[in-house]
């Protein structure tokens, strides 16, 4: 988290300061890139505030701490109250303090608080005549704003008529959810354009965007609904007496999208500790929320309170923004290395400056493929955005073009496949070694024999990196062809390991055909994914025998997985027949398999898309999500176990929580995913219910 300061030693280095901050403000109001992100701007603008302390004299008028940032340009449309920004604390310690400053200042505690999620959009207000939508305008610099009526229509839950004729105006945030920014970058750059660096300089972009040949979506959420001078009197009187809690009600009644059905909607609470409560809820639920926040937007709830504790020139007293960590920094990219994977993908990979986001120090981050980098139109040297929330994986999201320097250099794309030097598959958005699996043998087989694979014990990286060495195993089916001689002719092998590992692989024969997919490798199946496919066909013949239409019928594989999975097991047959020759299992316990469709289903395609009836038993019908850890007659299980343990009982396995979950197995340090069954009010067990739920079907 952000406390500390710029030093500003100065009145130069003040003034080259407000210059900067003035800077980044424009950029960040207009949808430019500003060269700070929003760590680096809230300590410059600390460091402004420090130093303006000291000398209140020398205070410049544009200070950042002074006015509300954006700048009113002429030919804007004054607000008819003023739209105001919010101050910000960092720390449970400054919010609590807070509280006590405005119960002093009201004379009492605030009665009720509103806790909801700070968007990371941009401020309109969007003003409604009789029900009708007739203006949108921006926030500006506060008291006038820029009339971006033209984007009507093309911001989602921004109803054109509202569910009754009322004049009113409605106040929020306009923000581009993640698919929504996804799309219109690539919108953006078939159009020529740079992509935007996030989904925030999207939406102000978009936004005051006119003549464009193009539009692109954005979201609308609502947090304030207020009269307008045309307003009725008494309908005006009501609106100004009701609570916000009671105004967001009334917002999402008229129809207005508001944080009410997401993941992390408005709440009230009634103590400081409650509120801190529900900060913590919505930091953890942040992560997976399929839009940007930048904080917790705390209120007081009642229009008394609000009145009593009245508005500076900047923000209100009566509402403050608890500030989290910044998910975004920038900083430059220095190198792409290009890695092969176990199923022979080349990913490119940036080496960055080491960079600090949310307290960890990130060097590298994915670049996704080349295809994108071309569209992201990066170069070696580049200034980057990176992102990084929860436990994802940081990417690199743009460059910041204005930081060039004209010594970037363009990013060299592998003419072979830096591993074996065959040539690069380049079909696909994302490009394989002509050798495919066998390029990186080693991560091949090294996953194929897997705790959640073949699980043959014994037999780790540094034995896999020896057989492979010897030249005894070119592919999986070698493993299973290895003789006692061979492996006693390997340094460190003696007869009890000789003997222990041969039984292993002996039992890896016998495993589930679920595994035995899985070992393969077949692109676009994991764990799960492989599960679904073998209980559904039940049989690798059923399997191989299955068209694209026919696998589509498998939960989960839609139009464009189904022909590669098709493709790709033709491509292994020979492998496949070789596994069959050695005795390896090619049956899934407990599975059927599908009837085939009759002409009716086929002509009328009633049953395709469908995956069959789920099995009977404890949890049919149930979406089970496991999470912390397993104790008691659980306690050995690995994940992936448990998820065999799931759906061997009738239900569905999923590693993430949502409204659809039916139930939360919740073991010891359960975080994130707990405290989100928790706020979804879903259904939680501990590992003892949980196992005796499904006791009939443990192994
Ligand atoms: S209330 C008078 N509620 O944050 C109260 N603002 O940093 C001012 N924002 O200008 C607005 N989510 O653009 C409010 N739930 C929320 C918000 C929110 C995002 C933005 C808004 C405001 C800025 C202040």
């Amino acid at each position: 988290m952000t406390t500390s300061v710029a030093v500003i030693v100065d009145a130069a280095a003040y003034a080259r300061a407000v210059e900067d901050a003035v800077k980044a403000s424009a950029a960040y109001y207009t949808g430019g890139t500003s060269v700070l992100d929003d760590d680096a701007y809230d300590r410059l603008v600390r460091g402004i505030a420090a130093w303006e302390a000291e000398h209140p004299d020398g205070i410049v008028p544009d200070s950042p701490t002074g006015k509300v940032a954006g700048g009113a340009v002429e030919g804007d449309v004054p607000h008819t109250v003023a739209m105001l920004s919010l101050d910000n604390v960092f720390s449970a310690e400054e919010f609590t303090a807070w509280t006590a400053s405005l119960a002093r200042r009201i004379g009492h505690d605030v009665e009720r608080f509103g806790v909801e999620p700070k968007l990371d959009g941009l401020a309109v207000a969007a003003r409604y005549t009789e029900g009708r939508l007739t203006r949108l305008i921006t926030r500006g610099d506060g008291t006038a704003g820029e009339d971006v009526s033209h984007a009507i229509g093309t911001i989602e839950g921004l109803p054109a008529e509202l569910a009754e004729p009322v004049t009113v105006e409605v106040r929020g945030e306009v923000l581009m959810t993640t698919v929504q920014f996804e799309h219109a970058n690539e919108v953006r750059t078939a159009h020529g354009g740079q992509p935007f660096a996030n989904p925030r300089n999207a939406a102000a972009g978009t936004l005051r965007a006119r003549e464009r040949a193009y539009t692109v979506p954005m979201t609308f959420f609502g947090y304030g609904l207020l009269a307008l001078p045309a307003t009725d009197a008494e309908f005006a009187g009501r609106l100004g007496e009701l609570a916000h809690s009671e105004l967001m009600a009334r917002a999402a009644g008229l129809g207005v999208h508001t944080t009410a059905g997401t993941a992390v909607p408005g709440v009230t609470a009634g103590t400081a500790e409650d509120v801190l409560g529900r900060v913590k809820e919505i930091a953890t639920l942040r992560a997976e929320l399929p839009f940007g926040i930048d904080g917790i937007v705390i209120k007081a709830d009642l229009a008394a309170d609000q009145r009593a504790a009245g508005s500076g020139s900047r923000a209100p007293r009566w509402a403050i923004a608890y500030k989290l960590p910044a998910v975004e920094k920038i900083t430059r990219l220095l190198e792409v290395q290009w890695n092969v994977g176990r199923t022979g993908i080349i990913a490119p990979r940036g080496v960055l400056e080491p960079v600090e986001i949310d307290g960890s120090t990130i060097t590298y981050a994915t670049l996704h493929n080349p295809a994108d980098i071309t569209r992201r139109g990066l170069r070696l040297g580049d200034h980057v955005m990176v992102h990084r929330a929860g436990d994802v994986i940081p990417r690199v999201e743009a460059p910041v073009a204005h930081l060039r320097t004209g010594d970037e250099q363009p990013i060299v794309f592998p003419e072979v496949c830096p591993r074996c030097g065959s040539g690069i598959d380049t079909g696909e958005q994302r490009w394989r070694c002509e050798n495919g699996r066998n390029c990186h043998l080693v991560a091949s087989l090294s996953y194929a024999v897997g705790r959640d694979q073949l699980d043959v014990e014994g037999l780790g990286h540094t034995r896999v990196v020896q057989l492979v060495d010897a030249g005894l195993v070119a592919d999986l089916a070698d493993l299973f062809a290895l003789t006692r001689e061979q492996l006693l002719g390997l340094e460190r092998m003696g007869e009890t390991s000789t003997d222990n590992l041969l039984a292993a692989l002996d039992t890896a024969r016998g495993r589930p055909l679920s595994r035995v997919l899985c070992a393969l490798g077949v692109r676009g199946t994991g764990r799960s994914m492989s599960r679904r496919i073998a209980r559904h066909f039940a049989t690798m013949d059923h399997i191989r025998a299955a068209d694209a239409e026919a696998i589509q019928r498998v939960e989960g594989i839609g139009t464009e997985k189904a022909p590669s999975i098709v493709a790709e097991l033709a491509e292994l047959a020979p492998l496949i027949d070789r596994l069959v020759a050695a005795g390896v299992n090619m049956t899934e316990p407990g599975a059927t398999p599908p009837a085939p469709a009759t002409e009716t289903e086929a002509e009328t395609g009633a049953e395709t898309g469908e995956s069959p009836a789920p099995d009977a038993g404890p949890l049919a019908g149930m979406t089970v999500v496991v999470t912390g850890a397993m104790t008691g007659v659980l306690e050995k299980l690995s994940r992936n176990q448990m998820n065999e343990l799931i759906e061997r009982a009738g239900g569905r396995s999923s590693s993430s929580v949502s409204k659809k979950t039916s139930l939360v197995v919740a073991g010891e340090n359960a975080g994130s995913k707990r405290a989100k069954a928790e706020a979804l009010g879903l259904r939680l067990a501990d590992p003892d219910e949980f196992a005796t739920l499904v006791a009939g079907f443990l192994d």
